[in-house]
């Protein structure tokens, strides 16, 4: 039976989208679904994404990870902040990736370990070239997530995410409008994508299954 707080608080992560999506990422390595993340914690996340942009507390974005880190703004132009279980919503969506690295583990044997996820914000002018998340054979990243937050988004707003074919990378798949509630998941290693300028602030979380690669005393740095 249905405890009346489960009722009353409508889950984060749409379940039938699970489903969906697992069978998405068997068939074509790729997903993306609309009205996935919950209406009130998609705003919730963008309130406090924009109080954070608006006192100006956001990390540059860079690339590279670790001791290769550095700015490259003719690359990526967003600005970031990790999340940190430091708020409700926070804590209410990576408790839903959690649950889908379970449902993925059971269904696909990927042994996926932990979640890392950042807020990034877009200013008007930014994008982010198209790249790859993860590098084969340096199998950290395996899966990308990218949940998106802007409510009402304009048909002129551009900053859709280009999804390519990843064997024809010249090829445009999927064009993701960042409009709240939508969520996309690929392969990291071998979905070539990029944001496209955007005209208005963007606001979205992208995150990644990560598979233990600190194996060997190699250190791979979270992050
Ligand atoms: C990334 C990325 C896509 C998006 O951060 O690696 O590709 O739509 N983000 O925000
Ligand atoms: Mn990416």
């Amino acid at each position: 039976m249905m405890s009346s707080s489960t009722a009353l608080t409508p889950p984060a992560f749409e379940p039938s989208a699970q489903i969906d999506l697992v069978d998405a990422l068997i068939e074509q390595g790729w997903y993306v679904g609309h009205n996935v993340i919950n209406q009130e914690l998609c705003y919730a996340l963008h309130r406090e994404l924009h109080h954070m942009a608006e006192h100006d507390v956001l990390d540059e974005a860079g690339i590279g990870r670790g001791q290769h880190h550095h700015l490259r703004k003719d690359i990526r132009g967003d600005a970031i902040h990790w999340l940190d279980r430091e708020s409700d919503a926070q804590r209410r969506y990576l408790d839903a990736m959690a649950n889908l690295q379970q449902a993925l583990n059971q269904a696909l044997f990927l042994g996926l370990f932990e979640y890392e996820a950042h807020f990034a914000h877009y200013p008007p002018g930014a994008f982010y070239q198209r790249h790859l998340d993860s590098f084969r054979g340096r199998a950290n990243r395996v899966i990308s997530t990218v949940g998106y937050l802007n409510p009402h988004w304009p048909s002129d707003g551009g900053g859709e995410m280009v999804i390519y074919h990843p064997d024809d990378p010249s090829r445009e798949i999927a064009r993701v409008v960042p409009e709240a509630g939508t969520f996309a998941c690929f392969l990291s290693e071998t979905i070539p994508h990029e944001v496209l300028p955007t005209r208005c602030p963007r606001a979205s979380i992208a995150g990644w299954f990560r598979r233990n690669a600190s194996l060997g005393g190699v250190l791979d740095p979270a992050r």
